[in-house]
């Protein structure tokens, strides 16, 4: 039997990207996945993948930035499957002008509504279906940008992800009573439909150099079918060919 049988992983940011790979991978270790996005096409496909392997995928679409939607999902889930033993805390946006000299105060909000109010709406949503059975996996997708302030990522995103950071490791202090496990996930460049977004545009070599959505994805199955009795706190996934230390190494011998 897979891993994640009986289990049901809420997933956002299931459309593209590492939401996408993580649901086709926890679906492959048994996992029923339920899928959110706010457009409803990728999110069919996603499922349609999951469900020619043989898996079990159900399509949720919403704007997690809303509470309002975030509950009707989470209610939805209970009511259909009783439980929601997985979240992977995953979707996440940022904006082309990202930088002080260009933000405003509605890309801002858009910024950190869309990375952190949304994170934490997910997270208070399945707790107490996690409290109720006593166990539960959080898996949310921060940045190394949510570790050390990155201008390539902007002050907006930078904030929102630290935000995020925080928000993973109160869950442990709280709720490691309860046998609920939270998880950090900090990655590196990934190359995903995100990187359309940057005002500096990433060539189709730099991609194939970054981590890939798969890699990810299995880093997020591995986490949440460890055992109950342990917790990964804070994983960093970057790529080898790290662009921040190849830049400051040139810089070290220029
Ligand atoms: N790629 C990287 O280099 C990298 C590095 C560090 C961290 N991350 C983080 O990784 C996570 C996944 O991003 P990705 O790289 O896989 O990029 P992506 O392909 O753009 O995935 C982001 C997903 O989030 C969904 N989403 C965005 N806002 C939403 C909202 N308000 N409500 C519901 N769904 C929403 C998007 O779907 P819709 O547009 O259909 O809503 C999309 O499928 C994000 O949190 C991102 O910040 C990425």
């Amino acid at each position: 039997m897979a891993a994640l049988t009986g289990k049901v992983a809420w997933v956002t940011g299931a459309g593209s990207g590492i939401g996408q790979a993580a649901a086709i991978a926890l679906a492959k270790e048994g996992a029923t996945v339920v899928l959110t996005g706010r457009r409803k096409e990728p999110l069919q496909e996603t499922a349609t993948t999951i469900r020619q392997a043989g898996g079990k995928a159900d399509i949720k679409p919403g704007d997690l930035m809303k509470a309002a939607s975030v509950t009707r999902i989470a209610r939805d889930i209970e009511k259909k499957y009783g439980r929601c033993d997985i979240l992977v805390n995953n979707a996440g946006l940022n904006i082309l002008e990202r930088q002080w000299a260009k933000l405003t105060p509605a890309n801002a909000q858009q910024v950190i509504e869309g990375n952190l109010s949304s994170a934490f709406y997910c997270s208070t949503a399945v707790l107490p279906m996690m409290r109720k059975r006593k166990d539960g996996v959080l898996i949310h997708t921060s940045s190394m940008a949510g570790r050390h302030p990155s201008l390539l990522s902007g002050p907006a995103y930078s904030a929102a992800k630290h935000g995020v950071v925080a928000m993973s490791h109160t869950i442990n202090q709280e709720e490691c009573v309860n046998g609920i496990r939270s998880c950090a996930l900090l990655p590196g460049e990934v190359a995903t439909p995100i990187l359309d977004k940057r005002p500096v545009p990433v060539t189709p070599a730099e991609r194939k150099r970054m981590a890939q959505s798969e890699d990810v994805g299995d880093l997020i199955r591995y986490v949440a079918c460890l055992p109950a009795h342990i917790t990964i706190n804070e994983v960093w996934i970057t790529p080898t060919w790290n662009r921040g230390y190849v830049a400051n190494l040139q810089r070290s011998k220029a």
